[in-house]
């Protein structure tokens, strides 16, 4: 409940639609309640005079009153779909803003199915309440007041029927409401499971594939979405419950009004029409009542979502800039790590990265060496200020990147992950994406320095090629080269590439290297390597093993030095190695 008062803060800038909503709704009541009324009105001074001009007039106003309560219904649809929908919108626009302010850090909280869930279906829910609210939420109390005030003061012994019918149906409604509450938050959290488990398949169809896991995959699914069926199930069988019954205590209801009301007719204590009118009246009190019982389910289900909503937007980035965060501009390149040590986990569990001491002068080619594991990629992670440092500092020309204004440290740094991510566009625009302005000679230097440019004007469309999803139709290779052109395009200080080769043939390798050093002669170098060939002219190369440095220095010294070192250099390139 608490979520949804907070959640309801979107209302605000559609006060207007909301207040206009909120009274054609009094208007509808208004005029529903008075057909009743008009009924009354056609059988006591109507049929019971033979005053056929009575019935007509009367009729028409009855038409009219219904034509007006319909024309108001639609004004308040209008209206009332408007608010909720431009909410959604502003919800929906608040929560895409706030995950793409999300560090590292917080998106590894979230599965991507969880966002994607809250961003659809949860808003679905919320949005859904709105707009019901505002059809329905104003209507029913004055309906069920403005029935039983009719009735009470029309006749007031016949209204005591409702005395009765009131307590039994409220009770009806409270048992439903308390059976009904749980099933909502059950059924969003189960879709939410089994939008993980769809997306997570989709993601990962190929490997379903090559693995012939079909069978596990389609029970996996299976298990899931049974799991929401039966939750739904279950629901609706109470939901198909609770109407009937209410259905049968108001036909009951209204058997009793005609038996009491008939015999004060007998009496000549009431008219027929009197009786007419309350029948109707029985039912536009119970509407409500009812009302109340789907409103209820409606409640508990816009609230769980909507928890879930502002869980995403209660989220502080656990990365941000200080208010005083230094711009950089014009720097050097040059990084280093004091005292370094990093914890995924925040309440400093075991360390991934210890004691990191370097220094990487600017325009410096370093090479990170380690086995899988031993923390390569979480320590460049630190550098772009992806995580921070659990302990020590990171400094870049000096200023620890804790102090630096993040975009202006990240426009500085080039950066190719070790798992490579291209959008659906041409392949000129994956390249350019972090530099939309650079022009196709910009491009293309980017793309020969990486080695990409040969296969794009290979394919019959050049750098006008559109890339599938996740760069369908791509070799690891050739997705691996453009990603290190679109680094090298923003004309880094700083460049970062993770494993970047690792699916580029030695060759190929060699020259990116040669064109890197020529290009980027300035550009301080961090290069993640498995293959030792890679990392020989390296001005410094790191051995990392468990998360810390264990050997540092020159290929030549290294050899001397370092037996790990040697070791790996001896089983890839020594002694007839493989490679
Ligand atoms: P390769 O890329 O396989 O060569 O390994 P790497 O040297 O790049 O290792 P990485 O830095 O990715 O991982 C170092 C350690 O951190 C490993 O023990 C991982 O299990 C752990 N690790 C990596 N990423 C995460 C993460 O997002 N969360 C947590 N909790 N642990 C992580
Ligand atoms: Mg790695």
């Amino acid at each position: 409940m608490s979520e949804l008062r907070r959640i309801s803060k979107y209302t605000k800038p559609y006060r207007k639609e909301i207040v206009a909503a909120i009274i054609l709704l009094g208007l509808v009541v208004v005029a529903d309640l008075s057909i009743p009324r008009l009924i009354q009105v056609i059988i006591d001074d109507g049929v019971a005079n033979k005053d056929m001009d009575k019935i007509i007039s009367t009729s028409l106003l009855m038409i009219g009153a219904s034509i007006l309560s319909a024309v108001f219904m639609i004004g308040n649809t209008v209206f009332s779909v408007r608010a909720s929908r431009k909410m959604e919108a502003d919800i929906r626009e608040d929560l895409f803003k706030k995950i793409q302010s999300f560090s590292f850090g917080n998106l590894d909280d979230f599965t991507t199915g969880q966002l994607l869930t809250r961003l659809s279906s949860d808003l679905t829910q919320v949005q859904m309440f709105f707009t019901m609210l505002l059809r329905m939420f104003t209507r029913a109390p004055l309906m069920f007041v403005g029935s039983l005030s009719i009735m009470i003061l029309t006749n007031f012994e016949l209204s005591r029927v409702m005395f009765v019918m009131i307590p039994v149906t409220s009770i009806l409604v409270y048992m439903f409401i308390s059976r009904v509450q749980p099933f909502f938050a059950r059924v969003q959290e189960r879709l939410e499971y089994l939008n993980q488990v769809m997306q997570e398949n989709l993601v990962g169809i190929r490997v379903v594939k090559a693995f012939v896991r079909r069978d596990y995959e389609n029970e996996r699914f299976e298990d899931a979405n049974n799991q929401l069926f039966e939750t739904q199930l279950e629901f609706t069988q109470l939901l198909s419950i609770f109407f009937p019954l209410t259905m049968v205590i108001m036909n009951m209801a209204t058997v009793a009004i005609i038996y009491y009301g008939g015999m004060q007719v007998f009496a000549g204590t009431t008219s027929v029409g009197t009786i007419m009118a309350f029948v109707n009246y029985v039912f536009s009190t119970m509407f409500p009542v009812m009302m109340l019982a789907m409103m209820a389910g409606q409640i508990s289900s816009a609230s769980a979502s909507a928890e879930r909503i502002m869980q995403v937007l209660d989220a502080e980035p656990d990365i941000q800039d200080k208010p005083d965060a230094i711009k950089l501009s014009n720097i050097k390149g040059k990084v280093v790590f004091k005292d370094v040590e990093f914890s995924y986990s925040e309440d400093g569990g075991d360390p991934v990265l210890r004691d990191l001491n370097f220094t990487a002068e600017p325009g410096e080619n370093v090479a990170i060496l380690g086995s899988t594991g031993s923390g390569k990629s979480s320590l460049i992670n630190l550098i772009p200020r992806f995580y921070d440092a659990t302990k020590g500092q990171v400094t870049i020309d000096g200023y620890d990147v804790r102090d630096v204004d993040m975009e202006s440290l990240r426009s500085n740094i080039g950066i190719s992950l070790q798992e490579v991510s291209l959008f659906s566009g041409t392949i000129r625009d994956n390249i350019r994406y972090g530099r939309p302005d650079a022009t196709q000679e910009e491009v293309e230097q980017a793309a020969k320095a990486a080695q990409a440019h040969d296969f794009i004007m290979g394919f019959p469309n050049g750098y006008d090629t559109m890339v599938g999803e996740r760069g369908t139709n791509l070799s690891g290779g050739q997705k691996q080269r453009l990603a290190i052109a679109r680094a090298l395009l923003i004309k880094p200080k700083i460049l970062i590439l993770d494993d970047s080769t690792s699916a580029v043939d030695i060759e190929t390798e060699i020259k990116i290297e040669e064109a890197l050093e020529e290009q980027l002669a300035e550009t301080t170098r961090f290069v993640i390597a498995q293959r030792i060939s890679t990392v020989l002219n390296a001005d410094q190369i790191l051995v990392l093993d468990e998360g810390k440095i264990v050997a540092e220095g020159k290929h030549t010294e290294l050899m001397d030095t370092s037996p790990i070192y040697k070791e790996i250099y001896d089983s890839q390139l020594g002694n007839g190695g493989a490679q």
